[in-house]
């Protein structure tokens, strides 16, 4: 038997402007993670993800079901004769939530493939070019941000159809994630942004680069170490994601509660409307904010280290 995993991600500045070509930083979450296991069986090829108690035939030739593209395109990149498998995944990652988990489970999928051909060493960038044509079947338009972090698991500095940049963090800092527990479609919150910018695209293409500069600043902040022109970067950026109307009262909320609590500085994160908030904090506010956030509704709160 053979198994591979694939780490969260969040992104840290720079969602939904990154679709128009700004730049966004992004990381990995390895608390949270998507398995993969491979099991040989007597006959056909079939995937079943635990989770969402799915099992889906992996037709040959099909690129339309997300779980059966990402085989079949692995299968043909490795360039392997079709097995008679069973594969299942499973994952901590809660769907929907900015969190990367379609990306995360796709990666899981690709690595356990590679490694059942004898190819474990497959490289990065050829992960993330396969996971990225099934974040097409999720997302529509995707950026390539999710399957490039979570291929490459570290931080990176992202800018769409450039190669991939990775930066040195000066000193490591701690983002509280809390989740609302709300579902909310990638997909359709990038369609509604799409919207609004074709109405008014120079008003949009204003925000965007904005938000561009904002991530400039931040990466800079995060490889000079200084800590202290995060939180209120991380302000500006929500501000700007409200206004592209990609936030929400439950997202509002939890950000409130973390500020109040004494949070440096706090966003949401990925796609919006519900799904996952950060917020920026030091030793001393960790426990208070991480408490706030559960009194304000919070349905899951982690800590992560971004080093
Ligand atoms: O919701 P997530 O974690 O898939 O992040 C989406 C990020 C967007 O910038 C909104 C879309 C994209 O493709 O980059």
């Amino acid at each position: 038997m053979i198994s591979a995993a694939a780490c969260g991600k969040i992104i840290l500045f720079g969602e939904h402007a990154v679709v128009y070509g700004r730049p966004a930083i992004a990381v990995p979450v390895t608390q949270v993670q998507a398995t993969a296991l491979v099991q040989p069986r007597a006959h056909g090829l079939t995937i079943h993800a635990t989770d969402i108690a799915r099992t889906v035939k992996v037709e040959p030739h099909n690129l339309i079901d997300p779980l059966a593209a990402i085989v079949n395109l692995t299968l043909a990149y490795l360039n392997c004769p079709r097995p008679q498998l069973e594969i299942t995944v499973h994952s901590t990652i809660p769907i929907a939530s900015g969190l990367g988990s379609g990306a995360a489970i796709s990666t899981a999928i690709v690595r356990a493939l590679a490694q059942f051909a004898g190819r474990p060493d497959i490289a990065p960038e050829v992960v993330s070019q396969l996971v990225y044509e099934v974040e097409k079947l999720y997302h529509g338009t995707p950026s390539g941000i999710d399957n490039t972090v979570i291929a490459y698991q570290q931080p990176v500095y992202f800018l769409r159809g450039e190669p991939i940049q990775t930066f040195n963090v000066a000193h490591p800092f701690t983002v509280v994630v809390g989740n609302t527990g709300i579902a909310s479609s990638t997909k359709k919150a990038v369609s509604d942004v799409r919207r609004g910018w074709e109405i008014d695209p120079a008003r949009y293409e204003a925000w965007f680069d904005w938000i561009g500069a904002i991530v400039q600043q931040a990466r800079s902040a995060i490889e000079a170490g200084t800590l202290d022109r995060l939180g209120p970067l991380l302000d500006q950026n929500h501000v700007l994601l409200r206004e592209l109307d990609v936030s929400s009262l439950e997202l509002e909320r939890l950000i409130l509660a973390a500020k109040q609590a004494g949070a440096s500085g706090a966003k949401l994160v990925g796609g919006g409307r519900g799904g996952n908030m950060i917020a920026l904090v030091n030793d001393q506010q960790r426990e208070a904010v991480i408490a706030a956030l559960k009194e304000a509704g919070a349905v899951n709160v982690l800590v992560t280290e971004i080093q």
